[in-house]
Order: C-alpha cells, then sequence, then structure tokens
C-alpha cells in the first residue's frame, strides 16, 4: 500500500506541524483548513521552523525550499480526492470529526486510508461515521510534532491489518519512533500522564508546595527533564483541562478529573505559555 500523497486537515498547532514532518520526509502534501487565511497561518509556521532550522545549521537551504515546493493548499475538501492517506487535526469535537470523515469517505478513493490525530476522542466512534471503517486509524503525533518522535498507531475492532501495518510503516517512514496501541481512552501516553499531572497539581494544594518545589521535586527526585507545572504550561492548562474531561467521562476515575485549581486557571485565560502566564510567568519578547 504506497502512499505518495498525504492530505492533513486542519492547519493549527497539531496539523502544521504533521504537514511540516510529511513534508520534510519527501511526501508530497495537501493542506486543508477553512479560509485561506487560516491555511497561509498554517504555511507561515511551517516556512519559520524551517527557517530557524536553517539558520542553526541543521536543515540546508535547498531542502527548505524543496518542503514548501512540495507543500500545496487548499479550502476544498474534494482537492483531496487523490490522497492516500489523509490525517485529520481539527478541533477535538466528536461532531465535528465524525461529519469530516463522512464527507472525506464520500470523497477519497476506496483504498485510501483515514487517520484522526484525536489524543482523547474515540477513534472507533469517528470511523462507523464512514463506510469504510475497517481503513480508519488513530496516528497520534505529540506537540510539537517535528520535534517530539513519538507517534501511536491507534488500532480499532475494525481496523484490517494492512491497514493498521501501512499506518505504522508510514510513521517509520517519517522518521518518528512509532508504537502500536488499541482505542482506549488516552491510548497509552495520556493514560498514564493526564492522572499524573493532575497529582502533581493535586499535591500543590495538599501539601501546600509551590509550583516551582513540585517542579524541583521531580526534575532532582526523578531527573524529568521538565517539571509537572511547566509542562503542564507547555501543553496548555485549556487543552489539559479538555483531555482530562474527556478522559473522566471515559473512565470514570477521580484522578482523571481536572483538579479544581487547573479549571479555575482556564477560566482565568491563564493557559501557560501561550496566554503569557499559567504557573509562570512568561514575559513576550
Ligand atoms: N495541541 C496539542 O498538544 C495536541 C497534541 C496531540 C493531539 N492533539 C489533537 O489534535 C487535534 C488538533 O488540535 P490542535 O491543538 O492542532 O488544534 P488547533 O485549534 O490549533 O487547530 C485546529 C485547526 O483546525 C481547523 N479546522 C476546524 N474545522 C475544520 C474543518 N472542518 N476543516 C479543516 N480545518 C478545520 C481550525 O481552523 C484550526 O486551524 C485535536 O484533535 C487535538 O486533540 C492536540
Amino acid at each position: 500500500m504506497e502512499i505518495k500523497t498525504v492530505g492533513v486537515v486542519g492547519l493549527g498547532t497539531m496539523g502544521a506541524g504533521i504537514a511540516q514532518v510529511c513534508l520534510q520526509a519527501g511526501v508530497d502534501t495537501i493542506g486543508r483548513d477553512l479560509t485561506d487565511e487560516l491555511g497561509e497561518r498554517g504555511r507561515a509556521t511551517i516556512d519559520r521552523y524551517l527557517s530557524r532550522a536553517v539558520e542553526k545549521g541543521r536543515l540546508e537551504p535547498e531542502d527548505k525550499d524543496d518542503a514548501l515546493g512540495r507543500f500545496a493548499l487548499t479550502t476544498e475538501l474534494a482537492d483531496l480526492a487523490h490522497c492516500d492517506l489523509v490525517i485529520e487535526a481539527v478541533l477535538e469535537e466528536l461532531p465535528l470529526k465524525r461529519e469530516l470523515f463522512g464527507e472525506l469517505d464520500g470523497i477519497l478513493g476506496a483504498d485510501a486510508i483515514l487517520a484522526t490525530n484525536t489524543s482523547a476522542l474515540s477513534v472507533t466512534e469517528i470511523a462507523t461515521a464512514t463506510n469504510r471503517p475497517e481503513r480508519v486509524v488513530g496516528m497520534h503525533f505529540f506537540n510539537p510534532a517535528p520535534v517530539l518522535a513519538l507517534v501511536e498507531i491507534v488500532r480499532t475492532a475494525f481496523t484490517e491489518t494492512a491497514v493498521f501495518e501501512a499506518a505504522y510503516a508510514f510513521g517509520e517512514r517519517l522518521g518518528k519512533q512509532p508504537i502500536a496501541c488499541s482505542d482506549t481512552p488516552g491510548f497509552v501516553v495520556n493514560r498514564i500522564l493526564i492522572p499524573l499531572l493532575n497529582d502533581c497539581v493535586r499535591v500543590i494544594d495538599e501539601a501546600r508546595v509551590s509550583p516551582e518545589d513540585v517542579d524541583r521535586a521531580m526534575r532532582f527526585g526523578t531527573n524529568w527533564p521538565i517539571g509537572p507545572c511547566a509542562l503542564l504550561d507547555l501543553i496548555g492548562i485549556d487543552v489539559h483541562v479538555h483531555a482530562s474531561e474527556a478522559l473522566y467521562d471515559a473512565l470514570r476515575e477521580p484522578r482523571m478529573a481536572p483538579p479544581p485549581r487547573l479549571v479555575r486557571m482556564a477560566q482565568a485565560g491563564h493557559l501557560g505559555r501561550k496566554s503569557g502566564k499559567g504557573f509562570f510567568e512568561y514575559p513576550r519578547t
């Protein structure tokens, strides 16, 4: 099953990163967002990252030009008709993803594979919006996609083995470290990380320890490269609260529920790095 052309739907944080990874692996990629402006914003993000890599001597200027030359933009879903694989990275909303998968099902060739980058929704529920659930997988990249090597390749009860293997092999072709897993809430990393980060936040209040000291505890006591509060600021407090709620809904385990402190931070707009303030302050440069 040869994958020559990839479609990426949604060119926000994850979609732009996934498209960049495909482009750098030499894959013709077509990105779809809702408006030309949103598409161009995605292209500008990729351009910025590649330019930085050139400045740092990690990428040859001609490789940057080649990568960007392989990228096409569209607002029309129908322009993805010739794609062998479409990776969806739109907002984390089940009705939106189901609608999109239903539309793509009617547009793509019969052999095409559909992948979702969902973090916490059921791949099965997304797959059943199509008439080809056997050709649907999860390809869960991590943020930032060009930097983090892991991609969780998620199979449902419907997924054909050949489809799963093609998605896994494509992950390897992208230079990633794929792992095989099943469609269970949070897959592997979020199933472990979300309750763990929630515990770290609860300790702040229970043990009356500062966020700085929780971070120092985990960095110097367990050799984490980054403290949990700094990591939450990087992930985005709103993104983490949303994922915690989804996991809590799915599993009903109290540790999955977002700690009230995080909910309040999200309500106050203290979302971490992206808002300039979370557990810590991030002066705008
Ligand atoms: N941000 C993360 O850390 C992270 C990590 C792994 C997975 N994910 C998952 O990736 C997905 C995308 O998250 P994100 O953080 O990139 O979101 P984002 O808000 O940055 O980007 C979403 C993009 O999708 C576009 N969009 C919305 N509806 C669309 C449609 N019908 N067609 C085309 N484009 C559409 C929006 O305009 C936006 O550009 C979510 O499912 C999320 O759970 C996110």
